[in-house]
């Protein structure tokens, strides 16, 4: 594939610092190396620029929604993914975003839902469809998929709306954190929510293959978002909301094989996020390096 690296440096979704510094963290692992190795093409389109917290005019004025913070930071950063989303697609290249927390994640399915109905498989220990009405820390990153779908306050948002975006199509794999009133949105949703419960039950293939399927149903391409927090933190220590129980090392390869290798068959990729990297809280970048690997599985990486 001719890949574009499209850098999300964005902390505003997200409540620490550091999240900002994942970009440069995945890119000094070795991302594009890893990409090329495996038989790609990478073009590194650099960072969009998205305004340091100590640049910021605290009195410009900030939209309201419920709890959510920084609406103005995140509208702003989801338009330029979205558009940088959108131009590489134009240009026949595939959009891989890199964050920066997962608010991102809000503009990479709005670009690549442009022009076409889009399935995801959303990789994470956490559902990340609070709302800013029900959301109880009011970060952005608890909310892309809300946000996309279109959800309470976020019906009136056409910057974060992706009406091409389907509940049906959209597939969880790894949950384990999920919010009290969050519980109930993902329960009563059209959505498919694979747990960690299920990954013990049944293994990670199984899971996955059914993951692509809810996914490439009636879609034209999907999605698919990469928080490193969907990892043990004994593998992945370095990302803001670590819980712990999460998926092994082997499995985590095991599962973007397995996207691969449909991809190898079907073209179903369509783009890619790769979120929630920080490495302050990191040892020798150890989850950017993980990052890296793994990305690196899901576009043709083999062991032979
Ligand atoms: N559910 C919590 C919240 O809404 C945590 C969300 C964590 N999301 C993430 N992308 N790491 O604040
Ligand atoms: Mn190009
Ligand atoms: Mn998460
Ligand atoms: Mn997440």
């Amino acid at each position: 594939r001719d890949i574009h690296l499209i850098g999300a440096p964005m902390d505003y979704g997200a409540d620490r610092r550091g999240v900002d510094m994942g970009t440069s963290a995945i890119r000094y692992a070795g991302l594009a190396a890893a990409l090329e190795d495996a038989g790609n093409t990478c073009i590194d389109l650099g960072d969009l620029p998205i305004p340091r917290a100590e640049e910021r005019d605290p009195d410009a004025e900030q939209p309201s929604a419920g709890n959510a913070k920084f609406l103005r930071e995140v509208k702003d950063v989801s338009t330029q993914v979205a558009d940088s989303v959108d131009a590489t697609l134009e240009d026949g290249a595939f959009p891989l975003i890199l964050g920066g927390d997962h608010s991102i994640a809000i503009g990479s399915m709005a670009g690549s839902a442009r022009n076409a109905d889009l399935g995801a498989i959303w990789f994470d220990a956490h559902a990340d469809l609070n709302t800013p009405e029900t959301s109880p820390s009011g970060n952005v990153h608890g909310m892309p998929l809300a946000a996309v779908l279109g959800r309470g306050e976020f019906a009136d948002y056409e910057w974060a709306y992706a009406p091409r975006v389907r509940e049906e199509s959209i597939a969880y794999v790894g949950l384990r954190s999920i919010d009290d009133q969050e519980r109930e949105l993902v329960r009563e949703s059209e959505m498919t929510a694979f747990t960690m419960s299920d990954i013990d039950e049944r293994d990670i293939t199984a899971v996955v293959e059914d993951a692509l399927e809810v996914a490439t149903a009636g879609t034209d391409g999907i999605h698919v978002s990469l928080d490193l927090d969907w990892l043990d933190p004994k593998e992945a220590p370095g990302v803001g909301t670590p819980v712990r129980g999460g998926v092994t090392y082997r499995e985590a390869h095991s599962a973007l094989e397995l996207v691969s290798q449909r991809d190898a068959a079907d073209d179903i990729l369509r783009s890619m996020d790769v979120v929630e990297v920080n490495p302050i809280l990191d040892e020798q970048n150890e989850t950017a390096k993980l990052a890296a690997e793994l990305t690196a599985s899901a576009f043709g990486k083999r062991i032979l």
